[in-house]
């Protein structure tokens, strides 16, 4: 292929770069969401990025979009079939079992973990073929203050990156005692409707997703619809409501969204949406719940278990959104000039033993003249240039340049690195 040919690649469709300055905010998202789990006692979790297609389409669900239209299946020259992960619950759960978390350790064993996941979706403002999330997963325990204490750490991660304008939507999808009974309402309700042959499909395979149908002529019949709530059995709503009190307990505002469903099968009680009015119509910005029978679903033993999700990109844009800055972008403090080439190799040294010293030092590269090099530091937004010749290297000096007023003062090669730490301390 041509050099010209080379140059016009370009990111494929539904993904981006990330580049500074933006990526900036990206790393104070990912950390400030990762921030309340650490100190709540979730331990890091990295799995492979590619699984066995059957977890996620056993996990998943069967009829759900995301395994049906949006996985990216792969046959390797072995023969295995693999997925690239949509999600990162069943790989977690995996993992756990894998590593026989579940034996080893007290329960609930808690996971947070960050990275990116890939759907086959059209793409759009907010929605990608790559994005990346940050999740947490709280495994083998059943207590209404786990689900709690999940919801109220992604609260605080949003809080502390000063993002407002966002609300919780809280719903309970009932268990394997109550949930069938109200699957088969709600069938029942959707047969007599005037739907397509696909929705009518869907109506018998999974009917609580046509709750999630976006279209005005399904809603409006969807009135009167058989709601979960109404169909909740004794412990779920005890559950259910224990959830509600320490949330509010907590501080954390939410509303009940009784035709809240996710696009995933594998949720039983909880579940809830985390959406941001900002963004359109990809408004959920993070989303979990319990998902009480998806161990076994894989192949485990029975452990009930509750997490969530939340999108590092839709968090971003949210936070654009509000006009929320974030990031301080690492700054370079000091810029070095080498004038010549004796003084390049002593500023290279200086610059090592500056960093080395905890300051934040960079140095023009590529054999800049001197208006090059002091445009650089300039760009860099170092307040200080320490510039050197070799007139100044023979006198044992260096010019210190503050850059905001352009005074300029000698200092001995040998006593830079403490001078530098005393003016920027
Ligand atoms: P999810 O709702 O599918 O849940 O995804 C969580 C978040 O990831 C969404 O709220 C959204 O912010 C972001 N997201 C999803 N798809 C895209 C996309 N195509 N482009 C950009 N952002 C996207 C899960 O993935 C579950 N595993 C959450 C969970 C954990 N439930 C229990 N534990």
């Amino acid at each position: 292929m041509t050099e010209a040919k080379l140059s016009t690649f370009s990111a494929p469709k539904g993904t981006y770069d990330l580049i500074p300055p933006d990526s900036e905010t990206f790393l104070a998202v990912r950390e400030a969401i990762a921030a309340p789990l650490r100190s709540a006692g979730y331990g890091y979790i990295e799995t492979p990025v590619f699984e066995d297609v059957k977890l996620f389409s056993r996990g998943v669900g069967e009829s759900t979009d995301i395994v049906t239209k949006e996985m990216y299946s792969l046959t390797t020259k072995g023969g295995d079939e693999l997925a690239l992960r949509p999600e990162g619950t069943a790989s977690v759960l995996r993992a756990a079992l894998q590593a026989n978390l579940h034996r080893v350790g007290n329960l609930p064993v808690k996971l947070w973990y960050s990275g990116s996941y890939y759907r086959y979706e059209k793409p759009q403002a907010g929605r990608y073929r790559q994005f990346s999330q940050v999740g947490a997963e709280a495994i083998g325990a059943e207590d209404p203050a786990l689900d709690a204490e999940l919801i109220i750490l992604a609260v605080d991660a949003y809080r502390s990156l000063g993002l407002k304008n966002f609300r919780l939507l809280l719903n309970s999808l009932g268990d394997r005692e109550c949930r069938p009974v109200y699957r088969a309402a709600l069938q029942d309700f959707l047969r007599g409707l005037d739907l397509d042959e696909d929705t009518l499909r869907r109506a018998e395979i999974n009917p609580l997703r046509v709750l999630d149908d976006k279209r005005e002529s399904v809603q409006k019949q969807l009135t009167g619809a058989p709601l979960m709530r109404d169909h909740l059995c004794e412990d779920c709503k005890a559950y259910h409501e224990q959830v509600r009190e320490l949330l509010t307990a907590a501080g954390v505002a939410f509303e009940d969204d009784p035709k809240l469903v996710r696009g995933l099968d594998y949720y039983t009680r909880t579940t809830f949406e985390f959406v941001h009015d900002g963004l359109g119509s990809q408004s959920a910005v993070g989303g979990g719940g319990r998902y009480d029978g998806l161990s076994e679903m894989i192949g485990g033993p029975a452990l009930p278990s509750v997490g969530w999700a939340l999108g590092v990109d839709r968090t971003v844009l949210a936070l654009k959104a509000e006009g929320v800055e974030t990031a301080v972008p690492a700054r370079t403090q000091v810029f070095a000039v080498p004038l010549g080439e004796q003084a390049r190799q002593v500023l290279f040294g200086l610059v090592t033993e500056a960093r080395r010293a905890g300051v934040a030092a960079d140095i023009a590269f590529g054999g800049k003249g001197l208006k090059g090099a002091m445009k650089s530091a300039d760009r860099s937004g170092a307040r200080w240039a320490v510039v050197a010749g070799e007139r100044d290297l023979a006198d044992g000096v260096v010019q210190l340049k503050d850059l905001t007023t352009g005074d300029q003062t000698p200092v001995a090669v040998t006593a830079l690195v403490t001078t530098l730490k005393e003016k920027l301390s």
